[in-house]
């Protein structure tokens, strides 16, 4: 039996196409500027974003972190969601690589209001200094939750306001996109520096990119250098992220049907709590009758691979992608029916 694979979006792998365009790649030494692939890719991605300037990286966690690394000096304080990624995800490389202090704000789904930010900004030189506000769209731990534009410019705005620099962790930007028919650029353009990631819902192996001012883009050279993260021919992964952005954007709008439908048969299961009505892009967070391990162990037992959402003991994360269709949704549904029942 082929397991129907919900544990991330990051496990998809390079489509035949994808892997011819990469093999097929122009390379060059690209520490010595000389990739033309990467080039392409950074300059076309600062395009789509509204932004000057992009640098190509390993992975969405260094994207984050360089952006930490450009906007925090020692002893400053970021304001993020207290479920963030940056937070929670990366290894404590916010204390661990810059000495920055995390300021968790209690958000909804991941949203916060201009008045929490406000009212986190410190001013007195007795506490950190407030410098740097992180955002997060479609937001992970809160079950792929999109920003509304209106909200996220007034969030931004109040943190402007406040002195603070915008960063924006947009791993899953180009699912708010799809989800909303509102173009990515109308979050990254708001932002200093955005990270999106390839490897995600758009089915690249790997890289993501950190994308904001030719000032900035220029200092994350150097960040990325030091962090290791500065590859010599790397033209050939660049490859498959180029072709990821020019034919898998459009598609995420299937990812997030699959989403839908997989919430609204999981909400017909006796036991599995699931809210479909907050399945807005490829996420679905659904409480089942045993605790996470234990139920993980059960479906992949029936053939079905799904994470923790790490919001609940008993909460399962289940995310569509490209290797996901619709049969498969069927076939997964007829899996947990029976492991639930059993
Ligand atoms: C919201 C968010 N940001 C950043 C990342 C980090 O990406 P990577 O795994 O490429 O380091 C992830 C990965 O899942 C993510 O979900």
């Amino acid at each position: 039996m082929r397991p129907i694979d919900f544990r991330s979006d990051t496990v998809t792998k390079p489509t035949p196409a994808m892997r011819r365009a990469m093999a097929e790649a122009d390379v060059g030494d690209d520490i010595y500027g000389e990739d033309p692939t990467a080039r392409r890719l950074e300059e076309r991605i600062a395009e789509k974003l509204g932004l000057q300037a992009a640098l190509f990286v390993p992975s969405g966690t260094q994207a984050n972190q360089i952006a930490i690394g450009l906007h925090c000096r020692l002893g400053d304080e970021i304001l993020a969601d207290a479920n963030s990624h940056i937070f929670h995800y990366e290894s404590g490389g916010v204390s661990g690589l810059w000495g920055v202090q995390p300021g968790g704000l209690p958000g909804e789904r991941g949203l916060l209001t201009p008045e929490q930010v406000t009212a986190a900004v410190r001013t007195d030189f007795i506490s950190p200094r407030s410098r740097l506000l992180s955002l997060e769209n479609t937001h992970n731990r809160g079950g792929g939750k999109v920003w509304p534009l209106e909200r996220f410019r007034a969030v931004v705005e109040a943190g402007r306001k406040a002195g603070l620099a915008i960063h924006l962790d947009g791993a899953r930007l180009f699912n708010a996109a799809a989800a909303t028919g509102t173009p990515a650029s109308a979050w990254a353009s708001l932002t200093d520096t955005t990270a999106v990631c390839f490897s995600k819902g758009l089915g690249a192996p790997v890289g993501s990119a950190i994308v904001g001012s030719k000032e900035h883009i220029a200092e994350a050279r150097r960040l990325r250098k030091r962090l290791g993260g500065a590859m010599r021919q790397v033209g050939i992964i660049a490859a498959g992220a180029l072709h990821a952005l020019e034919h898998h954007v459009e598609r995420l709008a299937e990812d997030h049907v699959h989403a839908r439908r997989l919430a609204a048969g999981l909400a017909e299961m006796p036991g599995v709590k699931v809210d479909a009505s907050q399945v807005e892009t490829n996420m679905v967070f659904a409480d089942f009758p045993l605790p996470v391990q234990e139920m993980q162990a059960k479906l992949a037992a029936h053939g079905v691979l799904c994470g923790s959402s790490g919001m609940g003991p008993r909460s399962v994360r289940l995310v569509t992608h490209l290797d996901v269709s619709s049969s498969d949704i069927e076939e997964a549904l007829v899996r947990i029916r029976r492991a639930v029942s059993g």
